[in-house]
Parts: C-alpha cells; sequence; structure tokens
C-alpha cells in the first residue's frame, strides 16, 4: 500500500484555537498537591473549570507585581475556561516572578502556564516574552491571535523547596499570564527528567476520540491535559469502553481514557506524522517523544508494525500492542540534529492489519544548567526583602541567571556550587525599622551598605558573625545605641570597615557629621558616644582662654576610693584593649564627680568658665572633670547651643567627650584624659615638661591638629569653623598624640555652601585672629587656617604668637612678621628654627612647613591653603623627614640649592 502525502500528520507547535475552548474533565477526585492559580484573579476570589472539577485561587499570594486585568468581553464565550477571563500583566521590571512554597526539593512537579491575550490592555499587539522556571529558561511565548490560547508545560525535578515561574520581558510586549498550574509526578514517571534536564512539552496528543474533549484530571490524576487528535479521513477513529490495564513497570501512566481512543489508517498500512524545528530557532534542540499503544480491537489478526524516524528504526524490534493493555515505546536517548523529524509506523509484510496509534507526547529536552542560589542567602534575602519592602527589582532567584541578578546584589558564582551573595547594597532605598538579624544568615556577605536610609534601633551584634564581612556602612540613619562588641573587635583587628557616621551613634538629630569615609581604628572608637537627643553639655566658657595645665600624674599614687555600686546605671566605658576605648556617653550625678575627683582633690586646670579636674571612672579610665562655675542663664543656654555642635563631633583628633553632669549642684563635661597637656607646655616649656619636643614630633602633632580641622571644616555638615587655634587648645595624649579641644567658640557655617558667618563680634586669641575676620567680622574657614599657621610657625620658631619688645620702647611683634622679616632679608631658616630643636630635623622638611605657615598666613583669606592641602602638604614634610634619616644632621646644609627646598622668595 501507498502512503499519500496527506496521510501523514503534522504536529504543529502551538495550540489551536478551539483547543481549551472545550476544556472539559468528568468526575471528582482526590487532587492533594495541585496548585491551581488564576492570575489576574482580585485576591481571595476562586474560579473553577468549566466542569468544576477544579478549583482555581486567586495568585495575590504568589507575586507582589503587576497588574490584574480582564480580557476584554468580545474574546469571552461560553466555553472559555474562566481562569482565561483575567490575566497579570507586567509592565515594569523586567522579571516577574511567581513563588510557589512548600515543595519538596528533589521531587518530580509538572508546570503549567497558559495563556490568552483577550485584548485586554486594548491595544491588540502582538506579544513575545520568555519564560523561565527558576533560574532556567523554559520557552519563548509568542502571542499574536488574542483569541488563541497558549500553553507552557515542563516537567522538572525541584532542586529546593519552592519554584519560581518568571516571566521576563524581552522588549517584545509587556508579559502577561492566565493561569499557573503545579502537578506533583511520581518520581520514577517520565525517567529522563532528572536533576540536570528536564522536559518542556510540544505537544500532548489523544488519538482517536470523536470529540474535541481535552482529557485531564480526574482522567488523569496528574492533570495533564492530552489533546484530541484525528486525521480524517485518512485515519480511522477507534474506540472501547473497557478499561485499559497498565502495567507495574509503566513508566508514563497514560491515563485509561486517553487509550481507549486510537487511530488506524483507512487504505494504508502506515500511520506517519512529522514536526519541524521553527527555522527562526537557534536553540539546539533534542527532543523525547513517547508513543503509547493498547489494542482495542478483540481479533485473530496480527497487527504487527515497524516504527522509524526519519527512516531509521527507532524501535530495533517490530511490535505488536497487547489487547486491552497498555505500552509505550519511548527512546532512550534525545532525537536531534534535523529540521524535519518524520515518524513512521508501517506494518510488517506478516502484519494483516495496519497499526495502531493511541497517544503521543512531544517533548523537548531541556538541560539544566543554571545552579540556583544558595538556599540560606535565597531565605536570608526574602526576609530581607519582606521585612523591608524592597522595591527594587527583587523576583526570581537572587543571583541567577547572572543577567537577570538582582539590583544592589553582587553574587559569586563559583564553577561548582550555588552562587553566593558577596555584596548588598541598599544604600539609599528609604528602608525603615531596624537591622534586621536576617542579615546575619548571609554568610557569605562581604559588603554590606544601609547607608543613608531611615534604620533605627541599634546595630545587632550578630553581623559580627558574619565571618568575611570587611565593610559595614551604616552611615546615614537613625541609628542609637553602641557599637556591639564583636564589631569593635573586627575593626580593631583591621578586619572590618565599619562607617556609622551620620546616626544618633554619634550625632545629635539637629545636625549630622560626615564620617562615611573614615575606617574605625582603636582611637576613633572614642567617636562611638551615644549622645543623648537634648544634651546639655557645658563647653569652655565664653571666656576665651582656657588653660589646661594636665599634669602626668602616677597612678599608682592617685587611688581615690570608689564604691562601684554609686557609680550608675551604666558602663561608663568599655576597655576594648589596652586603650581605653569610651563607647557611651553617660550622664554623671554630681555625686558621681565627687567621687571619680575624689572630692575634686587635684586641680589640673582652671579657665574662666571653672577648673579641671583629675578624675580616674571605675574601670581605671583617667580623665578630665571640667567644672562649670558660676553661670547665667544666658551662658547655659549659650553652652546648650555650642554643645549641639560638640556632641556631633568626633574624629581621633578632636578631644572626646566621655559624660556630662547636669543637674541643680552640677554643670559639667567628663573628657577624655590627655596625659602629656598642651602643645603650649611643650613648645615654650612648661615646669613640667623641661625636654622640648623634637621637630618629627612636632610635624606629627601638626599633621594631627590639621586633620581635627580639617574634619571640622570638611567633616561635619554644617562645616565648624574653631575659632580658637592655638597650642593651648591642642592636647597630647600619652603617646603624643594631637587632639584638637574646647570647641566652646566654634561657629558653625549654616550650610555647607556658606563661605562664612557673620558674628557680633570677633572672638578669638590676640597673636592668632585672622586680620580678614578683625575687620569685616565675616569668619570663614580661612580664618582658623591663619590661626593655624600662626601656630606651625610657634611649632618651627618655639616662639610665642606675639612676641614683646626687649626694650622698655620697642613694641610687641607679631610672630609672623618676625619670621618674614628674617626670612626675607637672609633666606636662613635656621635664624627662626627654635634653637632646643638643636639640629635634629632636616632643613628641607623644616622649610616646606614654613612654606605652609606663610602661606596660610597671607593676608588675604582666598590665598591661604584649605585644611586639606595643608594637611597634604604636612604630609609630604613628614615624608622629607622620614626619607631624610634622623642621624646624620651635619651635611644638611642644602638650603639654597636642593631641589626639594622650598624657597621663600614670595615672602
Ligand atoms: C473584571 O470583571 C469583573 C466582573 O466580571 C469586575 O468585578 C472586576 O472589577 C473587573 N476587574 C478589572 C480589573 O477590571
Ligand atoms: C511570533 O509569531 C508570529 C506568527 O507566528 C511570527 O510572525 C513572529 O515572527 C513570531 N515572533 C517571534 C519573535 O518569534
Ligand atoms: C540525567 O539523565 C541523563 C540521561 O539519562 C544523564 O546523562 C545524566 O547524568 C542524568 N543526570 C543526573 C544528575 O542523574
Ligand atoms: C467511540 O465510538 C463511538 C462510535 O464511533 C462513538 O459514538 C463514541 O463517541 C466514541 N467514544 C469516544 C470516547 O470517542
Ligand atoms: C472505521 O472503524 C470502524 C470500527 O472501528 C469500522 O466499522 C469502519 O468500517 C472503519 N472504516 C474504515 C473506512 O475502515
Ligand atoms: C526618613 O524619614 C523622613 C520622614 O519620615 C523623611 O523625610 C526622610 O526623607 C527619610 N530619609 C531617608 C534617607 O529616607
Ligand atoms: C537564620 O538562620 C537560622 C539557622 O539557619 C534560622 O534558624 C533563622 O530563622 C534564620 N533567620 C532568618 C531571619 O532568616
Ligand atoms: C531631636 O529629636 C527630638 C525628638 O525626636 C525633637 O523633639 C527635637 O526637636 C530634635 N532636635 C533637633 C535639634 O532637631
Amino acid at each position: 500500500m501507498k502512503n499519500s502525502p496527506r496521510r501523514e500528520m503534522v504536529l504543529w507547535f502551538v495550540f489551536i484555537a478551539c483547543f481549551l475552548n472545550n476544556a472539559g474533565v468528568n468526575g471528582q477526585g482526590d487532587n492533594t498537591g495541585f496548585v491551581s492559580i488564576d492570575c489576574g484573579l482580585p485576591e481571595k476570589d476562586i474560579s473553577s473549570t468549566l466542569t468544576r472539577t477544579l478549583t482555581y485561587s486567586s495568585d495575590a499570594q504568589f507575586i507582589d507585581a503587576g497588574t490584574n486585568y480582564n480580557i476584554s468581553a468580545e474574546y469571552i464565550t461560553p466555553t472559555l475556561s474562566p481562569q482565561y477571563f483575567n490575566v497579570r500583566s507586567f509592565k515594569t521590571g523586567i522579571r516577574n516572578c511567581y513563588t510557589i512554597k512548600y515543595l519538596v526539593a528533589g521531587l518530580k512537579y509538572l508546570v503549567r502556564a497558559t495563556f490568552m491575550y483577550g485584548n485586554y490592555d486594548g491595544l491588540n499587539k502582538e506579544v513575545v516574552f520568555d519564560l523561565h522556571i527558576g533560574v532556567n529558561y523554559w520557552k519563548t511565548i509568542n502571542i499574536s491571535d488574542p483569541g488563541k490560547t497558549t500553553i507552557a508545560e515542563v516537567i522538572f525535578v525541584c532542586p529546593v523547596d519552592y519554584i519560581q515561574v518568571c516571566l521576563v520581558n524581552t522588549g517584545l510586549g509587556i508579559p502577561f499570564i492566565s493561569s499557573l498550574d503545579l502537578r506533583p509526578i511520581k518520581n520514577h514517571l517520565y525517567p529522563a527528567v532528572n536533576s540536570s534536564q528536564s522536559l518542556v512539552l510540544v505537544r500532548r496528543l489523544n488519538a482517536g476520540p470523536t470529540d474535541t474533549t481535552i482529557i485531564r484530571y480526574p482522567d488523569d490524576p496528574y492533570d495533564r491535559m492530552w489533546e484530541p487528535w484525528s486525521n480524517l479521513p485518512y485515519w480511522n477513529e477507534t474506540n472501547t469502553t473497557s478499561y485499559i490495564q497498565t502495567s507495574p513497570n509503566d513508566l508514563f501512566e497514560a491515563p485509561s481514557a486517553v487509550l481507549q481512543t486510537a487511530v488506524i489508517p483507512v487504505n494504508s498500512s502506515e500511520i506517519q506524522f512529522l514536526w519541524f524545528v521553527d527555522p527562526t530557532d537557534d536553540k539546539f534542540i533534542s527532543y523525547v517523544a513517547n508513543l503509547h499503544f493498547s489494542e482495542l480491537i478483540q481479533t485473530d489478526q496480527k497487527r504487527e508494525f515497524t516504527i522509524t524516524i526519519n527512516d531509521v528504526p527507532w524501535y530495533k524490534h517490530s511490535f505488536s500492542p497487547k489487547y486491552l493493555y497498555q505500552d509505550t515505546i519511548y527512546a532512550l536517548r534525545p532525537i536531534d540534529g534535523f529540521q524535519l523529524y518524520k515518524v513512521t509506523l508501517a506494518a510488517t509484510v506478516d502484519s494483516t492489519l495496519p497499526p495502531i496509534l493511541n497517544a503521543v507526547e512531544l517533548f523537548i529536552l531541556l538541560p539544566v544548567s543554571a545552579v540556583t542560589t544558595d538556599n540560606g542567602d535565597v531565605s536570608a534575602i526574602n526576609a530581607i526583602k519582606s521585612s523591608y519592602k524592597v522595591t527594587k527589582n527583587w523576583n526570581g532567584d537572587p543571583c541567577a541567571p547572572k543577567t537577570y541578578a538582582w539590583d544592589g546584589l553582587t553574587c559569586s558564582y563559583a564553577v561548582s556550587g550555588s552562587p553566593r551573595i558577596t555584596v548588598l547594597n541598599l544604600a539609599s532605598n528609604g528602608l525603615t525599622g531596624e537591622i534586621t538579624n536576617a542579615f546575619a544568615n548571609l554568610t557569605a556577605l562581604q559588603t554590606l551598605d544601609l547607608s543613608h536610609n531611615n534604620l533605627t534601633g541599634s546595630i545587632p551584634d550578630v553581623l559580627s558573625q558574619l565571618p568575611s564581612l570587611s565593610v559595614l556602612d551604616l552611615s546615614g540613619n537613625q541609628l542609637n545605641g553602641s557599637i556591639p562588641q564583636g564589631l569593635l573587635k573586627k575593626t580593631k583587628d583591621g578586619s572590618l570597615t565599619l562607617r556609622i557616621g551620620n546616626n544618633m551613634i554619634l550625632c545629635s538629630n539637629g545636625t549630622s557629621c560626615d564620617q562615611s569615609t573614615r575606617k574605625l581604628n582603636g582611637s576613633t572608637m572614642a567617636m562611638a558616644i551615644v549622645v543623648p537627643i537634648v544634651l546639655v553639655v557645658i563647653l569652655a566658657a565664653v571666656g576665651i582662654l582656657i588653660i589646661y595645665k594636665f599634669k602626668k600624674l602616677p597612678a599608682s599614687t592617685w587611688n581615690p576610693t570608689i564604691n562601684p555600686q554609686n557609680t550608675g546605671h551604666s558602663t561608663v566605658a568599655h576597655n576594648v584593649d589596652s586603650t581605653s576605648i569610651k563607647l557611651e556617653n553617660r550622664q554623671f550625678t554630681y555625686n558621681e564627680l565627687q567621687q571619680i575627683t575624689n572630692n575634686f582633690q587635684r586641680e589640673i586646670g582652671r579657665g574662666g568658665f571653672g577648673i579641671v579636674y583629675m578624675g580616674l571612672l571605675v574601670d581605671g579610665t583617667q580623665v578630665a572633670v571640667k567644672i562649670q562655675s558660676n553661670s547665667s542663664t544666658q551662658e547655659v543656654n549659650d553652652f546648650m547651643v555650642e554643645a549641639q555642635h560638640l556632641t556631633r563631633i568626633h574624629h581621633r583628633n578632636l578631644v572626646s567627650l566621655i559624660g556630662y553632669c547636669k543637674d541643680k549642684n552640677c554643670l559639667a563635661l567628663v573628657l577624655e584624659y590627655m596625659s602629656e597637656g598642651t602643645l603650649e607646655d611643650h613648645l615654650r616649656g612648661g615646669a613640667a615638661n623641661t625636654r622640648p619636643l623634637a621637630w618629627r614630633y612636632r610635624i606629627q602633632i601638626a599633621l594631627e591638629s590639621a586633620q581635627g580641622l580639617e574634619y571640622l571644616h570638611k567633616g561635619c555638615n554644617p562645616p565648624l569653623i574653631h575659632r580658637d587655634v592655638k597650642p593651648n587648645n591642642i592636647l597630647l595624649d600619652a603617646k603624643l598624640e594631637a587632639k584638637i579641644a574646647d570647641f566652646g567658640m566654634s561657629k558653625p557655617l549654616s550650610s555647607n555652601n556658606n563661605t562664612h558667618v557673620t558674628t557680633d563680634h570677633v572672638v578669638g586669641t590676640p597673636g592668632y585672629v585672622d586680620p580678614e575676620y578683625h575687620m569685616t567680622c565675616q569668619l570663614t574657614k580661612k580664618s582658623d587656617v591663619y590661626s593655624f599657621g600662626v601656630v606651625l610657625l610657634q611649632m618651627i620658631t618655639g616662639q610665642p604668637a606675639i612676641i614683646k619688645g626687649t626694650e622698655p620702647d620697642n613694641e610687641s611683634m607679631n610672630l609672623i612678621q618676625w619670621v618674614r622679616e628674617r626670612l626675607i632679608t637672609t633666606s636662613d631658616i635656621e635664624r627662626v628654627v627654635d634653637a632646643r630643636m638643636q639640629v635634629d630635623y632636616d632643613i628641607n622638611s623644616v622649610w616646606k612647613v614654613a612654606d605652609v605657615a606663610l602661606k596660610c598666613t597671607a593676608q588675604s583669606g582666598a590665598q591661604r591653603p584649605t585644611m586639606t592641602e595643608v594637611a597634604l602638604q604636612l604630609k609630604e614634610c613628614i615624608e622629607l623627614e622620614a626619607a631624610a634619616g634622623r642621624n646624620s644632621t651635619s651635611n644638611f646644609h642644602t638650603a639654597n640649592n636642593s631641589s626639594t627646598v622650598c624657597t621663600c622668595e614670595n615672602y
């Protein structure tokens, strides 16, 4: 018998429109494990299939993106399944995903998505978009006919305990979806499906029914959809009402209802069908096909046939289906490499009956290539997403596929193993609430940036358990409390850069300070002070000259007895290591101050504001207690305003506040104790400091002071002008590290852009006051620069800012004038250098500092450098000094010919 071309049946890749209009199933049964989602249905609503055997719920709990639409009324027909009446459409976002939870990792599932455009948006446009299952491409959905339904189905092994179905906008229209089904499949079924490959359905065909009903649940316990298939008049349709047995080893469990109908060729000994590879599809496609058979006619005749694919035997034997007994022929290996596939069932020569075919399933084999992100990371980041309601493209798998990784995440993609989240950047995302512990479950995290949000509460210590965390940026929030010990420890050992500027931790709420680039280390921990919002701090008095006369006291000889029970409610200071680091700004009572100072036993300084006493906290930390003596209401008010500035300035080169006292008996400040006293003492040779400072200490102190001032000018917002820079206000700790003190006269610029602030009257210390400020009453940052220039000159010369005339009629002379005169007339730096340094300095370095100092003290503010430039120059001076080495000092007479020497022709 010859087979005519018309007898070949082509398996078209797209469903025909009528197909689902007739969707219907019969019977009732158990559907445990089914998830049936009607996409676009209002929350809490349900819908049923036409036959009411399956109930669909709203998709609201499975997705948090997209908009619901009804399809256009003209497409709603009585036979259209209600799941198509509405859609969810995704105008925004590249990838939007449904998440179905509570699955079992490693089990097999069938997932089916359906689509019917129905002109829901009134645009009547063709739409093409991609569908992903988990992190893997699944199928491209091409919708060109608004009335046609499209179905995508995949059978896969779920790698994790949830699955995500993602609609990906590929720029060819707005993705939408009508319904989404999930059906558990027994694990031994569809053996081609394993954790490394899935099957994407092409067609699932039920051959030979006389009506157009789709067979699905409950006839098919897995709710597969079998579409009717026939090819009249070339194929005769045959059926039986008898139940078709399945074998115990059956790997497909094709339902009896499907096998009960079959096709048999008319006037031919062959059944032939074809399918094509879409020529526009550039993907490599391999197919998996299952042919299901059962003999339906009880007969003595022989029905035997061969099965070939592109004329190559597919099944090596000839095949004879058994009566009312199911059998499936399937390829052990996928078939690929052709543009056209032709399957032929041909009767053998011995056969007296033509072949029979009951059902066909055709799939594309889909390799599972991408690996999902580490499960722990996924649950942690989802917890973070939900607790802050993050409104980024946070949809689907966080890291995979790489192209669609979530914004703000950086992931590491190992060759083997799951991607891990290594960087999480949620800066400026409007986050509110507390820092969730879920961050601590992102165990591969290296950088966490939560800056510039509205986070409140304290910093959780669990963050210190992140083993790889090296940058933690919490700046610009409203966090309070102290920095947890664990994090402090990490910053101490250098493994963590912690940014906490611009928080209540450090700053009052009225103003803010920018410490965004500072790495916390031991000595800067002092800035981690909790500042009460309405902190009343007594600052240096309006009286200008405050002289600390701190003396180094041997702690062993001074041992006040303090009853620890009386020292208040909280720990005053934590000793993180040998250098005591003050973490909490606390309130002291007068009684406590009495105890701390051993009843105000030892006075270490005195000024217009009152007296400074030596104090000792319970933990052994030495402190300076500044007691405000009688103060008027006006003075107290002034202090309160200025206290706002003080409490926001925390820098290693600014003296730290430990606590304060404000009750009816006392107004006092408890400050970091600076054991080496003032720079003035060291330069001018105070009684306790006979040994003059070596040059290398002087420039180090100069640099540190410059950095403190630079911070006031640049790091603080609004910037602060110190207004009283002088050696007396530069304090030194036991390591001779310098800190600027006394912000009693500091003034903020009203904003960062403002260049000056006008004051009622000029304040400052004679000899240090910027002449421009003096004339105009306009205070600028350059006023501090001027004063600092004078300090530099003092460091070089060891002279006071105003040199008193030696003769009775000699006028006093300004130090700047004094230096200029000498340098301009002789160019001999040694004429101005402090003789007490002897020759222990590098002449180039001294020249360079002198150069900086003279620039700083230029008459016009515009000509003076900024503190940043000064700090840079001083760094170079230190390098020069270090490069010179300090042992050979006799051959340094290179002042006039060395190229590194800064000359002062300009002065
Ligand atoms: C869809 O139609 C139903 C009535 O059939 C109506 O209640 C609902 O509000 C409509 N939804 C939208 C998004 O238009
Ligand atoms: C979508 O299908 C239409 C009609 O079948 C076809 O013309 C068009 O090229 C397809 N678009 C894509 C992107 O595949
Ligand atoms: C999945 O099946 C294919 C084909 O049988 C096989 O090559 C592959 O190793 C299997 N993968 C796993 C993870 O079992
Ligand atoms: C079986 O065949 C008979 C007669 O051709 C037909 O009436 C009936 O609808 C068929 N049954 C099915 C399920 O196709
Ligand atoms: C089609 O099959 C039916 C019974 O299954 C049979 O009665 C009829 O003769 C067949 N028609 C043709 C054209 O073979
Ligand atoms: C914090 O919240 C306040 C008021 O709720 C708002 O004005 C401000 O912009 C927020 N800041 C950030 C960084 O989101
Ligand atoms: C973090 O992980 C632990 C242990 O895996 C788990 O018990 C906890 O619920 C997780 N926390 C969050 C917020 O995800
Ligand atoms: C600081 O915050 C408190 C309460 O949140 C508020 O009453 C006070 O006015 C704020 N202070 C400033 C200076 O904004």
